[in-house]
């Protein structure tokens, strides 16, 4: 029995027992895509045992219903390692996600960029990960299933699909890889500055946790970063979480066309 079986429950109560495809996690400042989805909204706070985030600029829904011509979960943000300090903070969404028969997630997030041809309201396609918070959201897990293989976590098809959605939109979509941090401060020059040595190209403090996850439970996943600012210390920009959110609908307006093009198929 998993934590998420009541919940699978009470969703499948109101929003049918229909299984759907593909699992959508947006990020800050991204939530008006679930507002696109023609079905069932649930308040995370009516959900049995659902992590509730409060960080401003988050939705904090789950809809479902159909989206371009699929039925999907779309998940209204995310709770994250830096509100309670459980890195496993989101193994109940996917875990009903799961449940509700999808073998696919998209996550959005929002991230600083290392790389000027990468600027503020460009959107980056994480082609891999560091976890350069240590952290990892199967410590206590007691299966042989915590060995997850990492390699090729951001499934190489799905990435084609959405760089192929891209180039039809005419949008610019460039791969890099995502380094998690902590959160909830930003990082200082000096830590962007280790990270760009081993080979970041963004910084966020979400995704990394949900794609560990995500692979344990079998689905697959990709992952767009929204670039909101360039890394401390490389930019001019004040880094804030107002800055971020002020910044995301920009990229969060090509997000939609790729994925509308992706998921409309
Ligand atoms: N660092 C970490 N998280 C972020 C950033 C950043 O620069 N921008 C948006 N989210």
């Amino acid at each position: 029995m998993s934590k998420s079986d009541s919940t699978l429950a009470q969703v499948h109560a109101r929003a049918g027992e229909a299984p759907v495809t593909l699992g959508l996690i947006l990020g800050s400042g991204l939530g008006h895509i679930a507002d696109m989805v023609e079905g069932e909204a649930f308040d995370y706070a009516e959900l049995t045992g659902f992590p509730v985030s409060a960080v401003s600029g988050h939705s904090a829904k789950l809809v479902i219903g159909q989206l371009w011509g699929q039925r999907v979960a779309v998940f209204g943000g995310r709770a994250h390692y830096y509100e309670r300090g459980r890195a496993d903070a989101m193994r109940m969404p996917l875990e009903l996600l799961k449940a509700l028969g999808a073998t696919r997630v998209i996550l959005t997030n929002a991230a600083g960029s290392f790389r000027p041809d990468i600027p503020p309201g460009d959107l980056m396609l994480i082609s891999d990960h560091i976890n350069f918070s240590g952290l990892n959201p199967l410590i206590g897990e007691d299966t042989d299933d915590r060995f997850v293989n990492m390699t090729n976590a951001y499934d190489p098809e799905m990435r084609a699909g959405l760089k192929a959605a891209a180039k039809g939109e005419n949008i610019t979509l460039k791969s890099g890889v995502y380094s998690w941090y902590s959160g909830p401060s930003f990082e200082t020059p000096a830590e962007i500055n280790a990270l760009k040595i081993l080979g970041t190209d963004a910084v966020g403090m979400s995704t990394v946790p949900e794609v560990i996850l995500a692979r344990f439970l079998g689905l697959d996943a990709a992952a767009i970063s929204v670039i909101t600012n360039m890394a401390a210390g490389l930019g001019t920009e004040e880094i804030s979480h107002s800055h971020t959110k002020n910044m995301a609908p920009i990229g969060a307006a090509k997000l939609e066309k790729i994925l509308r093009r992706f998921i409309g198929g």
